[in-house]
């Protein structure tokens, strides 16, 4: 067991499950409709929360009603608030989109609510910390934080996703113990291999094990050393709900770290627990061993 800290985002979701994903203007009854706690550092908690570690959350969180279903989740996977900082207003929302044809998830997100920064970082007692991921958002903050985080505790392992192309978040590659990058990102970079995107960021993170998701061909990693790995995916026979894939991908990776395992067998342990959440509806029961 690991104590783990993540600081990012937790939002309410609404799941819209449909048959298939609808035209513009068209009118489409759903099949079922579930709130549930959603935002990429949340969800990684809550499945990291389940693989038996002791979690805390740090972000900003709405006090509007809104928010009760976004509390009462947090709480009900024991995951610790004290670092968050509170605000009146509303959360933020996602309005999600899961096509029964396929299970691809569509996300409309609205969001109101200032960044998480260093501000409220740098009240965080570390302390009892093993481990510190943040959800890359605002490049400048997200650098400060890290940047505290390795001039006060050099030995506190963390992590940053880099998900979706933000100013400024080259800044927190020199400082962190592993990288997670999307195809998203890649491709941003004008990159349409993983490799050459492993290869090129390398050059300004040579302390760091760098992961890149690459879809239906799994994920490929590049650790410190230089040496290259790849897991395939592991499709489930159905896939009934992708929503959340790489935020369980993201656990399964630190999941595996805290654990003393390797980048080879961190990138298979995380495609594993990944794919078993996309054959499954939410994020609930994904501690079950069968590790
Ligand atoms: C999935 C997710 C959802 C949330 C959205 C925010 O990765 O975290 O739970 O609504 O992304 O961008």
């Amino acid at each position: 067991m690991a104590r783990i800290l993540a600081i990012g985002t937790a939002t309410l979701d609404l799941i819209f499950t449909l048959t298939h994903y609808p035209d513009e203007d068209a009118e489409l009854r759903a099949r079922g409709l579930r709130p549930s706690l959603g935002g990429n550092a949340a969800n990684t908690l809550v499945v990291l929360s389940q693989l038996g570690h002791m979690c805390a959350f740090g972000g900003v969180l709405a006090d509007g009603q809104e928010a009760t279903p976004i509390l009462e989740r947090l709480a009900g996977h024991r995951i610790d608030l004290t670092a968050c900082r509170r605000v009146a207003g509303r959360p933020p929302i996602s309005c999600v989109l899961v096509s029964l044809e396929g299970g691809t998830r569509t996300i409309v997100h609205f969001r109101d609510l200032p960044e998480y920064g260093d501000a409220e970082f740098k009240r965080i007692d570390l302390t009892p910390f093993d481990w510190v991921h943040f959800e890359g958002r605002d490049g400048p903050e997200t650098a400060r934080m890290v940047r505290r985080l390795r001039e006060t505790r050099p030995d506190l392992l963390c992590s940053v996703e880099v998900e979706k192309p933000r100013p400024g978040i080259e800044a927190v590659f020199a400082d962190v113990k592993m990288l997670v990058f999307s195809r998203v990102y890649a491709n941003y970079l004008g990159f349409d291999a993983p490799h050459a995107l492993l290869f090129k960021i390398r050059e300004q993170a040579p302390q760091a094990d760098l992961i890149v998701t690459w879809g239906k061909e799994g994920a490929y990693g590049l650790d410190r050393r230089g040496a290259i790995y790849h897991s395939p995916a592991f499709s489930p026979v159905e896939v009934k709900d992708t929503l959340g894939a790489g935020d369980t991908f993201n656990a399964g990776l630190i999941d595996a770290y805290v654990r003393g395992r390797g980048l080879a067998d961190a990138l298979s342990l995380a495609c594993r627990l990944a794919g078993k959440k996309c054959g499954q509806i939410g994020l609930e029961g994904l501690g079950e061993k069968e590790r």
